[in-house]
């Protein structure tokens, strides 16, 4: 079975979100890296957001920065309403304002139910859903002061919130993570449905198993990675890069008309692989 391949690499038209500001949250690694990296190489100025590591952000600000676009890392922690308010401020105040949000901060703290704690329930529903309805509503403030630029976008604001396959796939073990993306999948759709007269967009990406930080020991070793395989029709695990295209198109025009959409991006993890042979 095919493992991971080199393969030729491609990347966005680097004109395709000139003149636009996006803020990623967490993206001071995996899919917020690859995330902003992406987004800069396509012609935009990124705000990078962390939590901490601002080693590890400024080095992603230098990559940004390397293509031509102008990039800043943003300490804030996505569920302090007040961090993320003086986040967007600086974004305005930076870069005269935002066009693009991509809520991708997330985490994850496993137990079996009996396990978890109150601490681990509340901690991943904080960052992954409030941290998200925190800097959605905030961005949406600045998208509406501003209106459109018809030369900039068709659109006031785009909004792409990092959500999962685990939306729709239950996952034991994992109670307050399924629940925090199951509880995104609702926010997106309500927001979109809610703000589209107004012509902000709102979408998300729901990434399978992406080779990051957040997964290590799904695909560190062989029998971790042939068992996950057996999971993923598509037969090879996602680079952050196959994410970061997706918020890419997302946020450009050629996807105007695309809104309250998930964008599954996960070599058909969703189309229950089991039943191939099963069933
Ligand atoms: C999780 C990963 C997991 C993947 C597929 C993601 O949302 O963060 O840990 O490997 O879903 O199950």
């Amino acid at each position: 079975m095919a493992s991971h391949v080199e393969t030729v690499r491609v990347a966005p038209p680097a004109d395709l979100l000139k003149g636009q500001t996006a803020l990623v949250t967490g993206a001071n690694s995996g899919i917020g890296k690859g995330t902003a990296l992406a987004l800069g190489r396509a012609g935009a100025d990124v705000v990078v957001n962390y939590v901490s590591d601002r080693e590890a952000a400024e080095q992603v600000v230098d990559e940004i920065t390397s293509y031509g676009v102008r990039a800043v890392a943003c300490e804030a922690d996505v569920s302090q309403e007040s961090q993320v308010a003086a986040m967007i401020d600086r974004t305005v105040r930076e870069f005269g304002t935002l066009d693009i949000l991509v809520a991708n901060a997330g985490m994850q703290r496993d137990a079996k139910v009996t396990d978890m704690t109150l601490a681990q329930w509340q901690k991943v529903l904080d960052v992954n859903l409030t941290g998200q309805f925190l800097c959605a509503r905030e961005a949406v403030k600045e998208f509406r002061r501003r209106g459109v630029v018809p030369e900039v976008s068709r659109a006031a604001g785009k909004i792409i919130c990092m959500s999962s396959v685990h939306q729709l796939i239950p996952w034991a073990g994992h109670v307050n993570y399924a629940t925090s993306k199951g509880g995104v999948q609702m926010m997106m759709q309500t927001l979109a449905q809610e703000l589209a007269p107004e012509k902000i967009r709102v979408n998300a990406v729901a990434p399978g198993a992406i080779r990051t930080p957040i997964n290590r020991s799904a695909w560190e070793t062989a029998s971790a990675r042939e068992d996950l395989l057996r999971l993923i029709p598509y037969d090879r695990i996602g680079d952050p890069e196959d994410i970061a295209h997706a918020v890419v198109l997302l946020a450009s025009d050629l996807m105007d008309y695309v809104v309250g959409t998930t964008l599954y991006v996960d070599g058909g993890m969703t189309l229950f692989p089991g039943f191939a042979t099963g069933g």
